[in-house]
């Protein structure tokens, strides 16, 4: 049995990620900043596992308790999932964005590098790393140029890792990770706001969903399958990099059909950009609406990844469709709705 500590363990992939360990018999202990209200603890409670989780208080702003917890507890692995996980959100927030998923993970990382034990360190690293680049498909490999505050935010992070391997010998390993989902997201990404929206609109709890740029493109996988291929990157006898991702692309506009669909409407798009609108077929409905709030100044396309390495060296491949996940979380939406 090992000791896992999960930073940001109220957040979609921490608990996951908790749920996962557990299941193999591991003992979690649960970062978390702040009061552990029933608000914030919704998604423990939602797959049964928050009262076999031991809950200690971290905080990626404070060096010393950040030492302190780490040496009190000694984990054999570390997940630092904690972040200001929205691009959208970085543009606003860009101190804060960097001083807790940049620094925050620095000084993790430095509580690795003097620990007697040596610890395995996970640090979830994200596509937007690579950022505005035009090869025709991306690897470990590949070269990096974020223009998003959170992006820059991420690659600090993803470079640091890699210093500490190559200066300390420390084990950092990290995920590049795309975009990925569940009933479990927050519900500021685009694809648990559609969800729930179209949820709302079919029990007639609310008239439209208004979003922002449709023709963005992500390559969406299910964040359970995720955790999986997190755990396999921290058994490896050594550090290193991987990318995750299912493959696919798909717009923004496809998986708003394809969610609609799965709530019962059959959506016609009729106009372009910021007229640009989503009407069911049969009762002639407006679905969704574009409003220009919702764009961001900068939103690069995202990469087609070749995903080789994690297929060859960790043996994993996404094992939830695209179809599969709207599915998930239309019907959770569905679920949700109180009459
Ligand atoms: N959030 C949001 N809200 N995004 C919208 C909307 C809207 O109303 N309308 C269109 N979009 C577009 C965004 O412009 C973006 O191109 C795309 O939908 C996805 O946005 P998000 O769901 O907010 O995710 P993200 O791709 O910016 O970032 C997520 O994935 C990264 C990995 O690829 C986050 O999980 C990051 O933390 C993660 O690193």
């Amino acid at each position: 049995m090992a000791k896992v500590l999960i930073t940001g363990v109220l957040g979609q992939d921490g608990a996951y990620l908790a749920q996962h360990a557990l299941e193999h018999g591991h003992e979690v202990i649960g970062g978390a900043r702040g009061e552990l209200t029933d608000e914030r603890l919704w998604r423990l409670r939602h797959l049964g596992i928050a009262d076999q989780i031991a809950f200690i208080p971290f905080d990626l702003g404070d060096s010393a308790l950040i030492e302190q917890q780490i040496k009190q507890h000694r984990p054999d692995f570390i997940f630092n999932m904690a972040a200001q996980s929205s691009v959208g959100d970085s543009f606003s927030t860009p101190l804060a964005t960097a001083e807790i998923g940049g620094m925050g993970a620095l000084r993790i990382f430095e509580v690795a590098r003097w620990a007697d034990w040596a610890p395995h360190v996970f640090q979830a690293s994200s596509s937007e790393i690579f950022g505005c680049i035009t090869d025709a498909q991306h690897t470990e490999d590949s070269s990096f140029n974020p223009k998003t505050p959170y992006g820059a935010t991420k690659l600090f992070a993803h470079i640091m890792a890699e210093a500490y391997r190559a200066s300390y010998g420390t084990f950092v390993s990290t995920g590049i990770l795309f975009n990925h989902e569940s009933p479990l997201r927050g519900e500021n990404f685009v694809t648990r706001k559609i969800t729930k929206s179209l949820a709302q609109i079919k029990a007639g709890q609310q008239d439209t969903v208004y979003l922002g740029n449709l023709d963005a493109r992500r390559d969406w996988s299910h964040a359970r399958d995720f955790v999986e291929a997190m755990w396999r990157i921290v058994q490896l006898p050594q550090p290193d990099n991987f990318v995750i991702a299912s493959g696919r692309l798909v717009s923004v506009r496809d998986f708003t059909s394809m969610a609609a669909a799965r709530a019962g409407f059959d959506l016609v798009w009729e106009d372009h950009g910021v007229n640009e609108k989503g009407f069911d077929r049969k009762t002639g409905k407006l679905i969704v609406g574009v409003d220009p709030v919702f764009y961001r100044p900068y939103d690069p396309a995202q990469p087609k990844v070749n995903t080789g390495k994690a297929a060859s060296v960790l043996g994993w491949t996404p094992q939830t469709t695209l179809e599969e996940l709207v599915g998930e979380m239309v019907d959770f939406e569905l679920q949700q709705i109180k009459h």
